[in-house]
């Protein structure tokens, strides 16, 4: 089977399962208790790490990138009142920051040298990756069911969009590598992430079939229970990119000999602006 119709069927499953996901109150609780732990991570020691490695502009970036991921936390917090969370259905776990850096060997703490850092921080960049792609496709879901949960999401996911890059730029003036080794670790870092994903999702969506999802049939069932028992057993499709608003987010680091130390700054601004 062509890749691309496998992405195009992952696609319309994925819609399909949204689609019953949002119709049902108790497993849309459950997700954003998901969504709520991932954002209460803990990431706030790399990013105090972090800034004080790193000019005073490329600092003030990662306090607003903290800012942002401290007011998420109220944002998910919002949500969860908003569909009178109740303790029972607490279950399932998306601390996806604190599972990846676990298997990293705790990176994430925030010590190291600049160049561990800068590998923490494209960490980021992949988990980053993925809350856009799963946020776009959950606001697809609330549109028009669920307008205040639909605003919630969009602007978490506006904020990650951003993030995206950002995590890129601090991360290359923090490696201090040339291009090809900035690179090479970019994608190595998006292969752990989509690895450690996939124990989660499993642990997730096992979570969400307990609960009901009323609307779906039994094979529809037992398609997303096999779905989830291949999780690990087959490879991983990339993270889902329809818009190709990640993409745009890609961050090109320069090709010609690196310059120096401080400039990551004033490359942004040009690819930015
Ligand atoms: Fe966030
Ligand atoms: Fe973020």
């Amino acid at each position: 089977m062509s890749t691309s119709l496998v992405r195009a069927l992952s696609r319309r499953l994925n819609d399909r399962f949204t689609h019953q996901l949002v119709a049902d109150d108790d497993a849309l609780l459950v997700l954003f208790r998901m969504l709520a732990d991932a954002e209460e991570n803990g990431e706030a020691q790399v990013f105090d790490a972090v800034a004080d490695r790193l000019g005073p502009k490329l600092a003030a970036l990662v306090r607003r990138h903290a800012d942002d991921e401290r007011r998420h936390i109220g944002l998910t917090r919002r949500a969860l009142r908003l569909l009178h969370d109740r303790p029972e259905l607490r279950d399932g776990r998306a601390n996806l920051v604190e599972v990846v850096d676990t298997h990293m060997g705790g990176m994430l703490r925030g010590e190291g040298t600049d160049a561990e850092l800068g590998r923490a921080y494209l960490l980021l960049y992949a988990l980053e990756r993925r809350m856009v792609a799963q946020l776009t496709q959950l606001e697809r879901g609330l549109q028009g069911r669920r307008p205040e949960l639909a605003a919630i999401v969009a602007e978490i996911r506006d904020d990650e969009l951003k993030h995206i890059r950002w995590c890129q730029v601090v991360a290359w003036e923090l490696m201090g590598a040339d291009e090809a080794s900035f690179r090479a670790t970019r994608d190595e870092m998006v292969a752990v992430e989509a690895r450690v994903y996939l124990g989660v999702t499993r642990q997730n969506l096992t979570a969400l079939l307990d609960v009901g999802l009323r609307g779906m049939s039994l094979v529809e069932r037992g398609f997303w229970r096999l779905a989830a028992w291949t999780m690990g057993r087959l490879p991983s499709l990339p993270v889902p990119d329809p818009d190709g608003v990640i993409a745009a987010r890609t961050w090109e680091p320069p090709v010609a000999r690196r310059p120096a130390h401080g400039s990551a700054w004033s490359m942004y601004v040009e690819q930015v602006s």
